[in-house]
């Protein structure tokens, strides 16, 4: 379970140096200073756009209809002991049948934009070769069904539901045929849905799934490769994003706006002074050395590189400039603290500090509370990437959701963490970070990976005996920061 690996182990796998703790920084010195605010109390810039995210697998259910292929998380959550609670997504929320309702629910959040991810076997069932144009006409109707209701479509390419042909084939993204693969795919997809979606996120959290399901073996499709073969997986999947990034210019309609959605791991000043805040940016830099920076700046930093020595994927300059193609924008996936820092001496410029056992955390034990996540992920990011653009492409928590005798579920927990991490956005957006919008993560409960149907992150209920969906406390407090454009601070 994801609980039981620490940051170091993360950190590890994903070929990251993280420094040795060292004392915090003196609490005398001076505060770094934030640039003057712009913004009412509370409020968010007009025009700024409020979402909700969910992904294909996890709701869309019909996993064999209209010709879709197999996934590795068809395969992967049907073996025993994957699953917590045993359950698959054979038909987790049935979105696939009941897709209007949906839309219907986002209607009445009051939401200007839905991501939703593509599941790649619906659209090429082998991974390559003959597309299945029914599986991309059912996204096609989706997105009809969405502008029909005043809602912006943003799609996902990649939400981890990898086509099995591929893995069985060439093993999935240990090769760079499924990278060009996946280039091919996003051509074909551009080509037929950028008239109406005007905005492509290419991979989602690169960070787990690779570290996951390839490093640990714990997320599909199961693989536990040495750190060499890691690293490789890796660098394949930076150079689908890169690839992917070209095929949706070359093939998309004019002005669509393509970027990955990550997430980043938060490196976050333990103390708010100038020398921790540099540390921070050292290590949003450093800790995302992989993928993040490597797509950003177009090259692995020397750091990354000496670190892991004989474990270094194997490049080429080529790839390098396709993998650091421009994006549009960067997507943030934000929901912990990963790493508090401070400076210090010895290189490259920071340590991590250790989390105490009594940290808190929300009902998923990995969800550690730290609301100012949400105000130095993206001012760290802007600065060091000197970016334009950035979505919080995901943000949100579970909760235990008890249905109460009156039928409704308060609940309590969800709405302090939104209300604190928006403070938080809306103090970074304040002082001038380039946050055009944010995505609620998730419109509804649904089938949540290996916890399976156990943890429930939506602001709508699923019932997942009847599929009855119906609002939590947290729909109605979503609904009026939207409909106010602020938040209550
Ligand atoms: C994000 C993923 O990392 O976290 C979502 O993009 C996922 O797909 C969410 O549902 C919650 O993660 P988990 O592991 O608790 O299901």
């Amino acid at each position: 379970m994801l609980e039981d690996f620490s940051r170091r182990t993360f950190a590890k796998l994903a070929g990251l140096a993280l420094g040795i703790a060292a004392a915090p920084a003196k609490a005398d010195e001076t505060p770094a200073q934030p640039a003057a605010g712009r913004l009412a109390s509370g409020s968010f810039p007009s025009g700024f756009i409020w979402g909700t995210a969910t992904s294909a697998y996890q709701i869309e259910g019909a996993v064999n209809e209209d010709g879709r292929g197999r996934s590795i998380w068809d395969t992967f959550s049907h073996q025993q002991g994957h699953i917590a609670d045993g359950t698959n997504a054979d038909r987790a929320n049935d979105h696939y049948h009941r897709y209007k309702e949906d839309v219907g629910l986002i209607r009445e959040l009051g939401v200007k934009a839905y991501r939703f991810s593509i599941a790649w076997p619906r659209v090429f069932p082998e991974g390559a070769g003959a597309p299945n144009p029914k599986g991309l006409d059912f996204y096609s109707h989706l997105v009809d069904e969405l502008l029909a209701n005043g809602i912006e479509p943003y799609a996902t390419l990649y939400h981890w539901d990898l086509p099995q042909a591929l893995q069985d084939r060439v093993g999935g993204w240990q090769s760079t045929e499924t990278s060009k693969a996946f280039a091919d795919y996003a051509a074909y997809v551009a080509e037929r849905l950028t008239d109406r979606v005007k905005t492509i996120f290419t991979i989602n959290e690169v960070g787990r799934f690779v570290n996951f399901g390839y490093g640990l073996g714990i997320d599909a499709p199961g693989l536990k490769l040495p750190q060499k073969q890691l690293n490789q997986v890796r660098h394949n999947v930076a150079l689908a994003h890169g690839l992917s990034v070209q095929a949706v210019r070359a093939h998309g309609h004019a002005g669509t706006k393509v970027g990955p959605a990550e997430n980043i791991a938060a490196c976050l000043p333990a103390i708010d002074t100038p020398e921790n805040v540099r540390a921070a940016e050292i290590a949003t830099r450093e800790l995302n050395a992989g993928f993040l920076n490597v797509i950003l700046e177009g090259k692995y930093t020397d750091h990354f590189l000496a670190y892991a020595g004989a474990n270094a994927p194997t490049f080429t300059e080529d790839e390098l400039k396709i993998i650091g193609s421009r994006n549009d924008f960067i997507g943030l996936n934000i929901y912990a603290p990963q790493f508090y820092v401070v400076a210090a001496e010895h290189a490259p410029g920071f340590s991590v500090l250790p989390f105490p056992s009594s940290f808190p955390h929300m009902s998923s034990e990995w969800l550690r509370i730290g609301p100012e996540t949400a105000y130095w992920v993206p001012r760290l990011a802007a600065k060091i990437w000197d970016v334009e653009t950035i979505y919080i492409s995901e943000n949100g928590t579970s909760s235990s959701d008890e249905i109460r005798p009156d039928g409704k579920i308060y609940d309590l927990d969800r709405i302090m963490y939104l209300r604190n991490y928006l403070t938080q956005l809306q103090r970074a957006v304040a002082e001038g970070a380039p946050v055009r919008g944010y995505f609620l993560w998730s419109l509804m409960d649904n089938f949540e990976w290996i916890f399976g149907l156990e943890k429930r992150f939506g602001i709508y209920h699923v019932d997942f005996e009847t599929l009855v969906r119906r609002p939590k406390l947290s729909a109605s407090f979503y609904r009026n920061v939207i409909a106010r454009n602020a938040i209550d601070v």
